[in-house]
């Protein structure tokens, strides 16, 4: 029995070492201190062993217990030394230091093209023009009916069309992508009396091949100007007023003929060089002169066709390129960069 007893002892002992977390530490004590315990078993069947048996297992089952339930007290205490290490050292490695500066944000910015849209209507807005804006999808009347391009009409060939179709129940419609602005002058002559004063920002489509002056998406600013007494000194005095703000207020400019079937007379205007300051170089090809722009006094066919009548009212209309104005003001040597958003090209602006 006493041999029992040592064996028991020295199996709990032994397999206390490896218990390595308190819940193995539970199943030990249940094993071996537990009411099943060969331990326990050993001290409830004391009373039928003889008086002095009885008292030398009881003695030494006694003494065992103690030792086992003081070994389980050493144990737990020493794993719970170790969990809050274990804590203490997560503390030190995981350390937060609140002190630290945040990350920056990197900050986005406006696409170049929409940077020279906003001047561009800032400073026709400041000058009394109202902004607005119309459809990408155009009608072959707006875009060119309207216009005074009736259908083979050569001066179709000025603009190279996408055409799609818009189909309803009864059947489909050619349209079109909007090879210009202009049609919006029509839009909204429909809806107003004059006077009429806007501005159009919008995209713009051509079908061309692509190269360093031609891109087929491209935008443009459309301006009209209608009301009784409006002259081409009122077109040459406004645009004067907007390419000196682009452009620099000691800039000159310089009007010639050109012709666009919307308008009579149609003009090109030309700002000189700021580069070379009209000494000639590679940015004016020599020549001193950039043209900026198209623009006229509004044909009175167009006005008759808005129920203007051309007898009581004038106007005048223009054409802007915003990524060439862009392309001028910047430097930029191709309209390609625009779209291909390519990251090292955008973040110049
Ligand atoms: N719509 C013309 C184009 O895309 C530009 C233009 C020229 C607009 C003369 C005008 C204008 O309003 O008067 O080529």
């Amino acid at each position: 029995m006493l041999q029992n007893l040592d064996r028991t002892k020295s199996t709990a002992i032994e397999e206390l070492n490896s218990v390595s977390d308190l819940k193995a530490l539970e199943d030990w004590r249940v094993r071996h201190l537990g009411k099943k315990s060969a331990l326990t078993t050993i001290l409830r069947g004391l009373a039928k062993l003889p008086l002095d048996e009885r008292k030398a297992v009881g003695a030494r089952a006694n003494e065992t217990r103690a030792l086992l339930e003081s070994l389980q007290g050493e144990k737990k205490e020493a794993l719970r030394q170790r969990a809050y290490l274990d804590l203490e050292g997560r503390l030190t490695v995981e350390k937060l230091d609140v002190t630290l500066p945040g990350r920056p944000v990197s900050l986005g910015r406006h696409h170049p093209t929409t940077q020279m849209l906003r001047e561009i209507c800032g400073i026709f807005a400041a000058l009394g023009f109202q902004v607005v804006e119309g459809p990408d999808v155009e009608w072959d009347y707006y875009n060119f009916e309207a216009l005074n391009i009736p259908a083979d009409h050569p001066a179709r060939d000025m603009w190279a069309t996408f055409w799609v179709d818009y189909e309803t129940e009864d059947g489909r419609h050619p349209m079109l992508l909007r090879t210009h602005t202009s049609p919006m002058q029509i839009r909204v002559m429909e809806k107003t009396r004059p006077p009429v004063r806007v501005v159009v920002p919008g995209m713009c489509y051509r079908y061309e091949a692509t190269d360093a002056t031609h891109e087929s998406m491209f935008y443009q600013i459309e301006g009209l100007a209608v009301d009784e007494t409006i002259t081409l000194a009122d077109l040459k005095g406004t645009l004067f007023a907007f390419a000196k703000r682009l452009f620099g207020e000691e800039r000159r400019v310089r009007f010639r003929c050109d012709y666009f079937p919307f308008v009579e007379p149609g003009v090109e205007m030309a700002i000189d060089c700021f580069a070379c300051g009209g000494a000639g170089c590679r940015l004016c090809s020599g020549t001193g002169w950039i043209e900026i722009l198209g623009a006229g006094m509004v044909h009175p066919d167009v006005l008759r066709r808005v129920d203007y009548d051309p007898d009581v009212y004038t106007g005048f209309a223009f054409g802007i390129g915003v990524e060439r104005m862009a392309m001028l003001r910047y430097g930029i040597e191709d309209i390609r960069l625009f779209y291909s958003n390519d990251l090292r090209f955008l973040r110049q602006f």
